[in-house]
């Protein structure tokens, strides 16, 4: 391996190790707020200006927070904010975005398949889909859509899948879910960026000038709060998704992608109801749901569409030219492929053998899935793909 690529291997892991331990932290915040402001409770004795207390033990300590009605008189200088682990997530999701996809966007960004672009071309619609994403979300929160939630949350995921589809006409598999998780992520962080500190600042500066904060700052963080804890879940599990050969390269992603959204959101829904008491027999229809939708996207999943072709008793000779066509360039004791030194992954397809070995692998990648050959560089074909897997279930016969 080359030092370049070495190093660059080394960012790549550095980048996803940060921009997963700083999500953690912001997600974490998260639902410990939301639990926090459901489990307060008024109580005898309360501080003047104070509207509940929670009491709690952890770690061996005994802790007791106070939320005030509206502001205490002063505020502290080392008032906590809690935003850098939402600006860093974003960050470091990004340079992941770079460093992945725009430095290697002929291999993970664009299948000449789906749509034959040049990588400026492929960055250029990806950076120009972010920000209109947030435009166009950010007008509509503002709208007097806004004022209707539940409106607002089906146009929404109307917009979720509409990029999907989109996307999966441009980018490769991997490329479009991907990008339908940057865009959500986009959202949230730009919601604590652009709305909910700007808020809270103004919020802050008219206490401390010793006049009433406009409610309407309160009322419009809080919607965008709540977005960001339904969007949570769905966003973590697109962002994994596009690690799953079966999901990235199937036809109607924006099927898959619709039903992760709602099984995502009713988890969600149904741990809010948990942690605000609520008995089982109220919440149980949102974990229903939610197991519906997710066995529902699994079953959506397992459904192909055929190639059309009638292909039956394909040859080694037939299998050795598709091979060599499509995989040895990388997957070979001394690869030709002027990025790899070494075959990715340690797999080597010299011989026909080694394909037979990594049978199941083989189907995942380049049959029922189309991560292989990477970036469909080489423009594999729907029958060469068919004729593998029939070849492959010949030698397992
Ligand atoms: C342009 C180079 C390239 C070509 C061409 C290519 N591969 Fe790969 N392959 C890779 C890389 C890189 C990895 C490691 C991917 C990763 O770990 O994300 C890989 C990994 C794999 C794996 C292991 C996946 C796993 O982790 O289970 C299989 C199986 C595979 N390739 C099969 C194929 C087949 C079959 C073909 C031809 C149809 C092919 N590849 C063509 C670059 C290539």
């Amino acid at each position: 391996m080359s030092n370049i690529a070495l190093l660059s291997e080394w960012l790549n892991l550095l980048l996803r190790w940060s921009h997963i331990i700083i999500g953690i932290g912001w997600i974490g915040a998260s639902f410990y707020f939301v639990w926090l402001d459901i489990a307060l409770r008024a109580r005898e004795k309360m501080n003047p200006g104070v509207s509940g207390t929670v009491w709690m033990v952890h770690g061996g300590g005994f802790y007791h927070v106070e939320k005030y009605a509206v502001a205490p008189d002063t505020l502290p200088p080392d008032l906590h904010w809690f935003k850098w682990e939402a600006y860093l997530t974003w960050v470091t999701g990004f340079g992941l975005l770079i460093l992945q996809y725009y430095v290697n966007a002929k291999s993970y960004l664009i299948d000449p398949a789906v749509m034959a672009i040049e990588p400026w071309q492929a960055i250029s619609i990806s950076l120009a889909s972010l920000l209109f994403g947030w435009l166009i979300y950010d007008g509509l929160c503002r709208s007097p859509i806004g004022k209707k939630p539940m409106l607002l949350a089906a146009i929404l995921f109307g917009i979720i899948l509409a990029a999907t589809a989109f996307y999966s006409e441009v980018f490769s598999g991997r490329g479009a879910l991907i990008h339908v998780g940057a865009l959500i992520g986009t959202w949230m962080a730009a919601n604590v960026f652009m709305v909910i500190i700007p808020r809270q600042n103004l919020a802050a500066k008219s206490l401390l000038a010793g006049e009433a904060p406009d409610p309407s700052h309160g009322q419009i963080a809080k919607q965008r709060s709540l977005h960001n804890n339904y969007l949570t879940l769905p966003v973590l599990l697109m962002m994994v998704s596009s690690h799953y050969p079966g999901l990235i390269s199937h036809h109607w992603k924006w099927v898959i992608v619709g039903l992760i959204v709602i099984s995502g959101g009713m988890v969600r829904h149904f741990i809010n109801g948990h942690d605000a008491g609520k008995k089982f027999g109220a919440i149980a229809w949102s974990l229903g749901l939610a197991i519906l939708a997710f066995v529902a996207a699994v079953t959506v999943s397992g459904l192909r569409l055929n190639s059309g072709t009638d292909v039956t008793g394909v040859s080694d000779q037939e299998i050795q030219s598709i091979v060599d066509r499509h995989c040895v360039a990388c997957h070979a004791a001394a690869p030709t492929h002027e990025f790899f030194e070494e075959a990715p992954a340690g797999i080597q397809f010299d011989d026909l053998a080694e394909l037979v070995r990594f049978a199941e692998q083989v189907k995942v990648q380049s049959v029922t899935g189309q991560t292989m050959p990477l970036g469909n560089e080489n423009a594999m074909t729907s029958e060469e793909r068919e004729k593998l897997g029939i070849w492959l279930d010949q030698q397992a016969d």
